[in-house]
């Protein structure tokens, strides 16, 4: 085995990449929509089975997008969990939203949905789920309560692209969901992301804010003669060198995912025998999600147990992380937002929480090493 250091993460290129790019520049066009953007944009409407997908910049600006489509004001509460990305509550809280955050399901680190609906007030407009490591949250349940008491429901699947959920792909069942293609997501392009649109009536307003409020794709399309300034909006579609990358990766969309999915696997029966004997917790998957081997991650004891393992596996070059200080306990989520009833599992199990090495093309001897290595730390 290639004895040297075990990367956390290593961003996936096909090889395909500088072809598309060369295509670019022998066609000199290189603003946003023209035909890789419509490439991704289709490609994942008709994956995905999605009514209209807008590539974006980032996923950050796709959840900024969905808090504009539907008017968020001050004083209007959205409700997420606090195990999440700044980028989550950002996007409220710019428009100036209250954040009301709820405790995760320890099984998957999503959303407890047992929970939504007592956060609900008469101020709540909105519900994100947020589908952690790529495992769909319990959607049926959201649903509902998003439907009861008349809330949009978003997905936050910055995550999880081609996850399923009962058969369904994440990203397709709120009203709105962003994908996210940042280097460290399973098909990536630097910075970049989509909006996918499942409701109709967001579709027109939305292409205008992502073209600094005007109605240029109309115009593009020749469905006007001429375009101006009709409402707010900013620069939301990223250059066609991003699409072309993008698409690269796309086309083999699967292959990544099943490669790591195998990752995934691996680690899994390399570690349950540490399970079995209570030394540490793997993800609970539900029988009927499938997820995307976006993250493998393993729960210590506790936090200082987590300490010592990171440390010992970093000295041994193997590179692990953990992740997401919980927003409510961070200076801005005090500032933005408030936590509705007991916080039983977020910030214990964030603290026990460390991501292994997991990228497309990652090794079996290599994961089977980083496995071996936990278990001397344990003394297995
Ligand atoms: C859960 C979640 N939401 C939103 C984002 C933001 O995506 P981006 O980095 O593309 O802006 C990320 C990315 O790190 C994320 O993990």
């Amino acid at each position: 085995m290639d004895k040297s250091r075990i990367a956390f993460n290593r961003p996936c290129v096909t090889g395909k990449e500088i072809e598309y790019i060369k295509d670019v520049i022998a066609k000199g066009k290189f603003s946003g929509d023209n035909d890789y953007t419509k490439k991704c944009n289709s490609w994942i409407e008709n994956k995905l089975g999605c009514r209209k997908v807008l590539l974006t910049t980032s996923g950050t600006h796709a959840l900024d997008m969905m808090a504009i489509l539907i008017g968020i004001k001050p004083g209007d509460e959205v409700i997420m969990p606090s195990f999440t990305f700044s980028s989550t509550a950002n996007a409220f809280v710019l428009r100036g939203a209250k954040i009301v955050f709820v405790d995760v399901n320890p099984d998957t680190m999503n959303i407890d949905e047992a929970i939504v609906e007592k956060a609900v007030t008469e101020k709540t407009k909105a519900i994100v789920a947020v589908h952690y490591a790529g495992v769909p949250c319990e959607m049926d349940t959201i649903l509902s309560i998003g439907e009861k008491h008349h809330l949009y429901v978003f997905e936050d699947a910055a995550q999880a692209i081609l996850s399923k959920h009962k058969g369904r792909f994440a990203g397709t069942l709120g009203n709105m969901a962003a994908l996210s293609f940042h280097e460290t997501k399973n098909i990536q392009c630097g910075e970049g992301g989509a909006l996918l649109i499942n409701d109709p009536d967001f579709i027109e307003r939305a292409e205008i804010i992502r073209e600094k409020g005007t109605d240029r794709s109309r115009f593009f399309r020749g469905e006007i003669n001429k375009y101006g300034w009709v409402d707010f909006g900013s620069s939301y579609l990223p250059g066609e060198l991003s699409a072309a990358f993008l698409f690269a990766q796309l086309e083999i969309a699967e292959e990544i995912i099943t490669d790591r999915l195998e990752s995934w696997k691996a680690y899994y029966m390399g570690l349950n025998s540490l399970q079995v004997e209570g030394l540490i917790q793997l993800a609970k998957i539900p029988e009927y999600m499938s997820h995307n081997g976006h993250l493998f991650y393993i729960k210590t004891r506790d936090l200082s147990e987590r300490t010592s393992l990171q440390k010992y596996l970093n000295e041994n070059n193997i590179n692990c992380v953990f992740h997401y200080i919980p927003l409510h306990s961070s200076r801005a989520g005090k500032k933005y937002g408030r936590f509705y009833g007991d916080d039983s599992f977020t910030t214990s199990d964030s603290e026990r929480l460390l991501r292994l090495p997991m990228w497309y093309g990652l090794k079996s001897d290599q994961i089977a090493h980083v496995c071996e290595m936990i278990k001397k730390f344990y003394n297995k």
